[in-house]
């Protein structure tokens, strides 16, 4: 008799157990069917109007390439022959376009030398910074950066 009641007990305590488990077990996006094909992101518009009428994002992290502001729509590839972004980034044009001038890193090669241009490795600029889409996290997260809040609403240097 004892015993049955110890058993009850425990399969009693079991099934809080397994219900709290259950409870916070983590859900795929996926799904858990491994052959159900992968379901195609829908396509989201990057947020941003012309260059010279947005405001620069606040950085999260010191090393942080900062985020396009701006809309990038419309502005001719980046390849050999030509870089739109330097029309407005380069040293010879940020003044007249009233933008931030690239940043110091780029003018320094791998052993950080300093050059007189900026370096070929920062040519392809979309490598590092990138335009922004009005997007919540698919992962709810606490990341913390490392840039003072006041640091990171710091407006772009205009050299
Ligand atoms: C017509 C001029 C123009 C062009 C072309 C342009 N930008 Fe800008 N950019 C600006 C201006 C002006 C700002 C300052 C924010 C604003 O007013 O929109 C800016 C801001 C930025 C910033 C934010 C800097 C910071 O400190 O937060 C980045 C990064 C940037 N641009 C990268 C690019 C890249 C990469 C391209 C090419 C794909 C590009 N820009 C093309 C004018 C331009
Ligand atoms: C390898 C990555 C990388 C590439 C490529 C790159 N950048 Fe940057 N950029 C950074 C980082 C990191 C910073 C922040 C540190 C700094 O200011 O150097 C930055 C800073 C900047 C800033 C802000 C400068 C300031 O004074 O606040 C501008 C504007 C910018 N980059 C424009 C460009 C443009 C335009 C190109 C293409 C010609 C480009 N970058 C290519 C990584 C990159």
């Amino acid at each position: 008799m004892k015993t049955q009641l110890k058993l009850t007990m425990a399969a009693i305590a079991a099934c809080f157990a397994l219900g709290a488990i259950a409870a916070d077990a983590p859900k795929s996006m996926r799904g858990i069917d491994v052959a159900a094909p992968d379901a195609v992101a829908s396509e989201k518009a990057y947020v941003g109007s012309r260059p010279g009428t947005t405001k620069p994002v606040a950085r999260t992290f010191s090393t942080q390439p900062p985020v396009i502001p701006h809309s990038i729509e419309n502005f001719s590839d980046i390849n050999l022959e030509e870089n739109a972004c330097m029309d407005c980034h380069s040293a010879a044009t940020y003044k007249k376009k009233n933008a931030p001038k690239i940043g110091d890193s780029h003018f320094l090669n791998r052993d950080g030398q300093k050059l007189d241009e900026a370096s070929a490795a920062r040519h392809n600029c979309v490598q590092c910074h990138v335009p922004q889409v009005d997007a919540p996290p698919l992962v709810d997260n606490q990341f913390q950066g490392d840039v003072k809040k006041a640091d990171a609403k710091k407006p772009a240097k205009k050299n």
